[in-house]
């Protein structure tokens, strides 16, 4: 008994030794608990901030979302300093009050002409509709990976398209979609009511 005491002892030692301990280990959250707890959040803290390289690690997750033949045609602006989130701030509308305090306000677009197109012509009755397809399964990949995170998110469909595609150079091949904005909450969101299942759904 004692001999095992002893062990256990230079265990706990050797462990901490390591760097380990009886500390419990931060973990990612589940798929489930993200879906639970992503929102969109209307209200932001000023005092909290999400840098370049974190929305870049971001970004680069989004990359994993699939697209037409990997055509890839979602684009983003990322509006991060001052001068430039300002600028978008004014082009979301009713939306303003709601992102002020945001990090950073992302501008999603999609390169026309690509997704559901074969060499020019459209493959099929969709055209470009596979495009906006494949920016909304993007932006799906951004908001939930934004959560795991630890971030925020709101997509506004309510923004001024002409105003943004000056402010950033967008070329005209290019479809201005949503602007998300991106920071940390203020406060906890109501959870929006869901259809019945059976409503949306039919089993054949
Ligand atoms: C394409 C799209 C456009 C949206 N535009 C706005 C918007 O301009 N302003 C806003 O407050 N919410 C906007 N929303 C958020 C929706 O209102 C929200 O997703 C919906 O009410 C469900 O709530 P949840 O995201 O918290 O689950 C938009 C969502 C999507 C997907």
């Amino acid at each position: 008994m004692k001999r095992i005491t002893v062990l256990l002892g230079a265990c706990a030692a050797l462990l901490t030794l390591a760097g380990c301990s009886a500390q419990p280990v931060a973990t990612a959250p589940s798929l489930d608990e993200i879906f639970a707890t992503r929102r969109s959040i209307r209200a932001y803290d000023a005092d909290k901030k999400i840098s370049e390289a974190e929305i870049r690690e971001l970004l680069t997750a989004t990359q994993n979302a699939p697209s037409w033949a990997n055509q890839q045609p979602s684009k983003y602006y990322v509006a991060l300093g001052q001068e430039k989130f300002d600028a978008v701030l004014d082009l979301v509308g009713g939306n303003k009050p709601r992102v002020a305090n945001a990090s950073a306000l992302v501008v999603c677009t999609f390169e026309k002409g690509k997704s559901g197109f074969f060499r020019g012509t459209p493959a099929n009755d969709a055209g470009d509709f596979w495009g906006a397809y494949d920016n909304g399964l993007s932006n799906a990949y951004f908001i939930l990976k934004a959560r795991e995170m630890g971030f925020d998110t709101l997509i506004m469909g309510m923004r001024e398209a002409d105003g943004l595609r000056t402010l950033f150079a967008i070329p005209e091949n290019e479809a201005v979609m949503a602007v998300i904005a991106l920071g940390y909450r203020a406060e906890e969101p109501n959870m929006p009511v869901h259809r019945p299942l059976d409503e949306i759904v039919k089993f054949y």
